[in-house]
């Protein structure tokens, strides 16, 4: 009887919780687009160099194998997922990505891109931010399809909507090499107006889409990363033209979301300051339980910063105390500070409002 009793407890339990997921995964799907930082495996699926399909990425995940995400383990948007209360979010490209996990949502991003078509050249068949579009687009087709019109334009309204990309215009284009060409056609403040430019399109087409709940991230402290210490600093200094130049970025990006929100007449968008973020710990990663935040976990040559990640690499064996797992990329943990502090961060982090009041501004709202 005892075990009876547990036993339908169990059941009841089980049955709650698979109901409860369904509601919320069914409440708010997730979409994601932009660049490395956020791509959830679309490479794989693409002939290009720009790839995280080799170990050691993974090694922390539960299989221990490459997934795609340029990470150990989590990437920010797993990180976001796990604070809606839903699975990760397939790539688009994936043949997984059919019925009921379109309820989901979608991760469209691909690493290499840029704000520019012309960012990530070298890396031939990537996604750019049109094409990332046009398959959303693709998708909402297919969602109506499953749901019906309506209710797919709802859960769209509803979704909350990531965009990681501009990182790359910077270090994959008009720093890629000295004289770039972008370099012999615009000054470094020139070219920050021109991409915060691009960037608003980009925005105002998510909104033509649909997109309601947008968070926008900015860059990190691009010279700071180990792959700039390697190249271009003799102290292990971070980069100054790469810190001038997304200091120069970061704040314009800040006041080009708040302009758009105000000619929109509502918060469509807010804006991560991911710079200042990182920055902090960066500065002091101790204070993050960080033993470094100049060298990569996994890489070679100074900072362990030259090259890729590859089975060769040197890693470190505890990813834990590494601010960068690769070269240009964050390690699980860092990824979860950051997604924290888009979480809970006060307004020096996150702008107009964190991404807790944001989306319980939109669960008042609702009905
Ligand atoms: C990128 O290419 C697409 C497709 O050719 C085009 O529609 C778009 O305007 C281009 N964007 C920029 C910034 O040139
Ligand atoms: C988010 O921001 C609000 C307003 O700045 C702040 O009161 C709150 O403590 C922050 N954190 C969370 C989890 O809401």
């Amino acid at each position: 009887m005892a075990t009876s009793v547990i036993v339908s407890w169990m059941i009841l339990g089980l049955f709650m919780a698979i109901s409860t997921t369904q509601v919320e995964a069914a409440a708010r799907a997730f979409f994601v687009f932009g660049d490395s930082l956020v791509d959830n495996g679309n490479n794989n699926y693409l002939a290009t160099t720009a790839r995280a399909d080799s170990p050691p990425y993974g090694i922390d995940t539960p299989s221990r194998r490459p997934t795609g995400r340029f990470s150990n383990g989590k990437n920010i948007p797993d990180f976001i997922s796990d604070a809606l209360g839903s699975e990760p979010t397939l790539p688009y490209l994936s043949p997984e990505l059919k019925g009921d996990k379109l309820l989901v949502g979608a991760n469209f991003a691909s690493a290499g891109i840029g704000i520019l078509n012309d960012t990530g050249i070298q890396f031939i068949n990537i996604i750019r931010m049109f094409r990332q579009f046009q398959y959303f687009e693709e998708y909402q087709t297919r969602l109506a399809d499953l749901v019906g019109y309506d209710e797919a334009q709802r859960i769209v309204r509803d979704a909350l909507v990531l965009i990681t990309v501009g990182g790359n215009d910077f270090v994959n284009n008009y720093y890629l090499v000295p004289f770039s060409a972008r370099s012999r056609q615009f000054n470094v403040p020139d070219y920050v107006r021109y991409l915060i430019s691009e960037y608003r399109k980009l925005l105002m087409r998510l909104y033509e889409l649909g997109a309601r709940r947008v968070l926008v991230t900015g860059t990190g402290p691009l010279g700071c990363v180990p792959a700039e210490l390697a190249m271009r600093s003799l102290s292990g200094q971070c980069a100054p033209e790469l810190m001038a130049a997304a200091a120069l970025y970061n704040p314009q990006l800040v006041e080009m979301v708040n302009g758009l929100n105000s000619q929109l007449g509502a918060n469509i968008f807010i804006a991560a300051n991911t710079q200042q973020q990182t920055k902090d710990f960066i500065t002091n990663p101790g204070a993050y339980g960080f033993t470094t935040s100049k060298i990569a976990c996994c890489g070679q040559g100074p900072y362990n910063g030259l090259g890729l990640c590859t089975p060769y690499s040197n890693l470190c064996p505890n990813r834990d105390e590494y601010a960068f797992w690769d070269p240009f990329h964050p390690s699980e943990r860092a990824n979860g500070i950051i997604v924290d502090m888009i979480l809970k961060g006060s307004t020096d982090h996150m702008s107009p409002m964190n991404l807790s009041t944001f989306l319980a501004l939109d669960t008042m709202t609702k009905t």
